[in-house]
């Protein structure tokens, strides 16, 4: 066997896997067969080392970790982006654009728009088809070198591959020289397993995923940075030979995907500025469904020769901006700390802050999860805290600016959030949970993190809680039942278990000395509460609130032991083996079903009427479950067929959710007759749409 020949023909196929999977994620061989390739050559190159390659994918990792980083002077400065906030500004920016270029202001001027990545910015160096020097930006003028770091990337080829045109490459010749600039980002699902280690570990924690990048490019031994799981997306260039031809950046960035580089899919031509407002808008709707962090979208001028007419600014160049998101990070001041008892007893600590505006809403709250969060981040009342708020989850303060009392803080703990910091631990002065239940008074326990009164079913918080969280849109589904009415009924004993809420109906006359509780109201209440009876199995097994049941779980005890009786005669070993749940959730249903109150409110819950019906299909372990299973619904509109009530009833017994708003997440909006401003709304944030006629056939499926 010709050694060396082998060597470079398994080089190259490893690179070109290597590329299929990570930057097309379209890899056509498996993972199995990836790894025989990996192996061969890497047995190979060990008996003859002679003949291994400089960008053989076996050392992407390897060698003694280095004593500091050399400077990096960048041939071409790194530039920033200019930054705007609103319609007006991104509007005005294509209106200088077209003065600049002597346009009138009503032409049209081609953008491409891009995600703006919010992690660190760095630049490779390919000399003759080879990566041979990476740096970070640094100021930039000066960055690092991190060319062992940035090998590990598996989105950074270590060779330019050429998947141009056989014709284009033979007339303009491989390209000898290039620097290609991007963004090196952690996941977030990286993000998060790394500082739950680190937690483990007692180590610091990164305040957010650009942190952890960057810290994990700033590391010495290349070994760490090879187990931290970056990726890179490549959105320029800096220096390049005449081999390389373009026209426009997007030209460009499909050039660079043929090389070998990891290019966003969100990125995308706008005809015009209002086409590039309608693109941020998109993206800022599933801001967070991306699985890394994006601070906002780029857009820029499209066409090179306008780009180069337009030129730079001393820092940013002219042809681009940058449309940020509203932050999702604020200062304020935490006022107080309380401590709220959940439905399983769980004492968790919440701050409560001077309100803040995050991401254009009213931040007045912020969790501060457990004891251990508290003393790591050394938070007390008084304190200047940073607020996060993302998405759907309940705002978190993430750690201390300035202690209270301290005018200058100058503990080395504290690094703003720009800079490559983790967060601190603590020095003593942070908020003690009480050892008494703040609710009932009872004695706690401490229960690995978290801190519990062991008081279940006479601690009036933990009551309360249950009850809310059995009427919750996504259990029983009892519109109008809310914390506030529950606090009510129970601080008046109308309600001491979920079970008493079905015979609410007997306690009319009561109800109606409540104050604030009109006639009107007390029908409704009660009309969604006999409405709530027909729900599916799975739901009121999870409305029930067994401790470790949630909604998965909820499901697969349905599908495994049919109904309630199965899965109260089910023994810990069955529970245990039949979907290998882990023996402590096993152990909680077991017990759950143990008690004897847990099982007269089951019973008087079936004795009222409340009629669980089973959405899988009768036979067990299939998955034949209701195409709507899981689905979000919102009707707009008079339907000719059912009532709108109807129409929520049917969905919801095959166990689809009923939605009152437009928002993301929507699976369907079925559409009637004359379905007003809802209609208006789901069209604009590209919801699907469905008149009634197919939403029939959907319930036919
Ligand atoms: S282009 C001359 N495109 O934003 C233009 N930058 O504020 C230079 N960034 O340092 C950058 N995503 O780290 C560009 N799609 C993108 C980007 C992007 C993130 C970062 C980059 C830069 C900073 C500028």
């Amino acid at each position: 066997m010709d050694i060396k020949k082998r060597i470079n023909e398994l080089t190259d196929e490893v690179n070109y896997h290597n590329y299929l999977y990570y930057v097309l994620e379209d890899p056509v061989i498996s993972d199995f067969e990836f790894d025989k390739l990996l192996k061969e050559l890497s047995i190979l190159e060990e008996k003859y080392p002679e003949y291994a390659r400089a960008d053989s994918p076996t050392k992407r990792v390897g060698g003694e970790p280095i004593e500091k980083f050399s400077q990096i002077t960048h041939r071409i400065p790194m530039l920033s982006l200019d930054n705007t906030y609103s319609k007006e500004d991104v509007i005005e920016f294509d209106l200088k654009v077209k003065r600049f270029l002597n346009l009138p202001a009503d032409k049209d001027i081609e953008y491409e728009c891009e995600l703006k990545f919010d992690g660190l910015a760095i630049e490779l160096i390919y000399e003759n088809g080879l990566f041979t020097v990476g740096s970070t930006r640094g100021d930039g003028i000066t960055g690092e070198d991190v060319t062992k770091n940035l090998k590990t990337i598996k989105t950074i080829p270590l060779k330019l591959i050429n998947m141009e045109d056989a014709e284009q490459v033979r007339r303009a010749g491989q390209i000898k020289y290039i620097e290609v600039r991007g963004e090196v980002l952690m996941d977030k699902k990286a993000f998060k397993k790394l500082n739950e280690q680190r937690l483990k570990d007692n180590m610091p924690l990164f305040a957010n995923p650009r942190n952890a990048a960057a810290g994990s490019i700033r590391q010495l031994d290349s070994k760490i940075t090879s187990a931290r799981n970056l990726v890179m997306f490549a959105y320029g260039i800096g220096e390049y030979s005449e081999e390389l031809r373009f026209s426009t950046q997007f030209e460009l960035m499909r050039k660079l995907k043929l090389l070998g580089f990891n290019i966003n899919k969100e990125t995308k031509i706008a005809k015009n500025i209002n086409e590039a407002l309608d693109y941020y808008e998109d993206i800022a709707a599933r801001r967070e469904s991306f699985s890394f962090d994006i601070d906002g979208v780029v857009i820029k001028v499209n066409d090179i020769k306008f780009q180069e007419k337009l030129g730079e600014l001393s820092k940013t160049p002219r042809w681009a901006t940058a449309y940020k998101f509203l932050a999702k990070q604020a200062t304020t001041v935490i006022k107080d700390i309380i401590v709220s008892v959940g439905r399983t007893g769980v004492l968790t600590p919440v701050a409560v802050l001077n309100p803040v505006i995050i991401g254009g809403v009213e931040v007045q709250r912020a969790t501060l999860h457990n004891q251990d969060e508290i003393a790591r981040k050394n938070i007390n009342i008084g304190d200047t805290v940073l607020v996060e708020r993302s998405g759907d989850v309940i705002p978190e303060v993430v750690k201390v600016v300035k202690k209270a009392g301290i005018a200058d803080f100058k503990d080395s703990n504290y690094k703003s959030s720009e800079s490559i910091g983790d967060i601190g631990s603590s020095s003593g002065d942070y908020f003690k949970i009480p050892n008494l239940c703040p609710c009932c008074g009872s004695v706690t326990v401490i229960d690995g993190a978290a801190v519990r009164c062991i008081n279940e079913l006479a601690c009036p918080c933990q009551i309360k809680a249950s009850i809310v969280h059995f009427a919750s849109k996504r259990a029983m589904d009892i519109e109008g039942l809310g914390e506030m009415l529950v606090d009510k009924f129970v601080e008046n004993k109308l309600i001491k278990t979920v079970a008493d809420i079905y015979y609410l109906y007997l306690e009319k006359e009561n109800l109606e000395k409540l104050e604030g509780f009109g006639k009107k109201s007390i029908e409704n209440l009660l009309n969604s509460i006999e409405k709530s009876k027909n729900i599916a199995y799975d739901r009121f097994i999870f409305a029930l609130g067994i401790r470790h049941v949630g909604e998965h779980i909820a499901f697969l005890l349905i599908k495994y032991f049919r109904d309630i009786k199965g899965i109260k005669n089910a023994s810990v070993e069955d529970l245990n083996s039949k979907f290998g749940i882990g023996e402590e959730i096993a152990k909680s249903i077991y017990n759950f079903f143990r008690l004897e109150s847990n099982i007269i409110v089951i019973n008087k819950l079936f004795a009222a009427g409340v009629n669980p019906h089973a959405v899988i299909s009768e036979k067990i372990g299939q998955e034949a479950v209701s195409p709507l299973y899981g689905k979000h619904f919102l009707f707009t509109g008079a339907l000719k067929n059912f009532s709108r009530d109807a129409a929520e009833n049917i969905i919801k017994e095959r166990g689809a959710f009923a939605e009152k708003t437009v928002k993301k997440g929507l699976d369907y909006v079925v559409a009637g007759d004359e379905p007003g401003s809802k209609y208006a709304k789901a069209v604009k944030s590209g919801l699907k749409i469905i008149s009634e006629d197919e939403f029939i056939k959907l319930l036919n499926e």
